[in-house]
């Protein structure tokens, strides 16, 4: 437990011995995060279903997988071999069959409230009562999003950051009627999938976006104002960020991190208040949403460097 927080050693003083293990774990949704969050179980040995509802949505999650082990293979951290096994215990799907025998599923569906409700109504039809569900959801309350839950004691935050393989940070977020149980199953599964988790508060935004969002939106208006965004990023990286804002947004998704502003705007009005955000607008309407569609604040190519053009 070293390296652990106070409060998460004082969780697992008073509720360690609560936490049930994932051993078998389900996706919902295979986009960025989803596939992120596939391979990083795959890759700790936790077998995975990866659930979606369009076939291109199933194929982008398995090659978010695929690169992550063609990465570990260059740098010869595993063998080809190894790597085939990895991928072999992931199991796409578009159907909830493999669904009564998991013992966690993380929800990464888009961040729509009402699709939320949908996908947990139809999950807790088909997991047994005490599978844990997950969400990964950036900014939206917990409360929220659990409301018309049979059991929402089993209900709880998890929000992973992209890239999901290599950042370490997981947010664990207790709602009012998450079980201390359920919150040590999700910091042991977090800890299983090698992330250093930390236990927060249902709030939107919770911990990092609140501050995370207080910068982009920053940036967005000095770009607003007709700054050069290549420009403040590299500016932001001779400071020391590992990337700069405009890459860190298309990084994100343009689409998200708008709704993150969104969220954070109606949940705290007066220390940041609503901004038309024209940036992201503009960059909405021309459909570039970052990285996952290959143009953004840069444009990309289909190499998985990552870095803009
Ligand atoms: N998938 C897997 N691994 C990746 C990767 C990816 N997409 N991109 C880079 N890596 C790995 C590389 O293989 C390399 O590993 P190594 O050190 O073992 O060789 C390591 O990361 C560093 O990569 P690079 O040297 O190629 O590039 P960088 O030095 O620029 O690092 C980065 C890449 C780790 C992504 C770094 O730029 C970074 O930390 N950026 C900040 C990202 C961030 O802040 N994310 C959070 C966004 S907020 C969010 O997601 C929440 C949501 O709710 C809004």
């Amino acid at each position: 437990m070293s390296g652990l927080s106070a409060e998460l050693k004082q969780v697992f003083k008073e509720h360690g011995d609560q936490a049930r293990p994932v051993n078998q774990a389900a996706v919902l949704g295979a986009g960025i995060m989803g596939g992120g969050i596939t391979i990083t179980n795959a890759a700790h040995g936790v077998p995975v279903i990866m659930k979606d509802i369009a076939q291109e949505q199933l194929d982008l999650g398995m090659k978010t997988a695929s690169s992550q082990v063609d990465r570990l293979i260059k740098k010869e951290q595993m063998t080809q071999e190894q790597a085939s096994q990895v991928l072999a215990t992931i199991e796409p799907t578009l159907e909830y069959e493999g669904f009564d025998k998991v013992d966690g599923v993380i929800e990464a569906v888009v961040e729509n409230l009402g699709l939320k409700h949908k996908v947990l109504d139809q999950l807790e039809a088909v997991v047994h009562d005490d599978t844990l569900i997950a969400t990964n959801t950036s900014s939206l309350r917990i409360d929220d999003i659990g409301q018309h839950m049979k059991h929402p004691q089993r209900f709880v935050g998890m929000h992973f950051f992209n890239p999901v393989p290599v950042m370490p940070l997981v947010e664990i977020i207790q709602g009012t009627r998450t079980s201390d149980e359920s919150v040590s199953t999700a910091v042991t599964w977090a800890l299983k999938m090698g992330k250093t988790p930390i236990v927060v508060q249902d709030c939107p935004g919770f911990l990092v976006n609140r501050i995370l969002t207080a910068y982009t939106r920053a940036f967005l208006q000095l770009v607003e104002k007709g700054a050069d965004f290549e420009h403040v990023d590299r500016s932001m990286e001779a400071f020391g960020w590992p990337m700069g804002p405009a890459y860190l947004e298309d990084v994100i998704g343009i689409d998200t991190g708008s709704h993150v502003s969104d969220v954070i705007s109606a949940g705290y009005p007066e220390r940041m208040p609503h901004i038309e955000n024209d940036a992201f607008r503009l960059m909405k309407s021309k459909d570039r949403l970052g990285q996952k569609n290959g143009k953004g604040f840069y444009e990309y190519t289909p190499d998985d460097s990552g870095r803009p053009q």
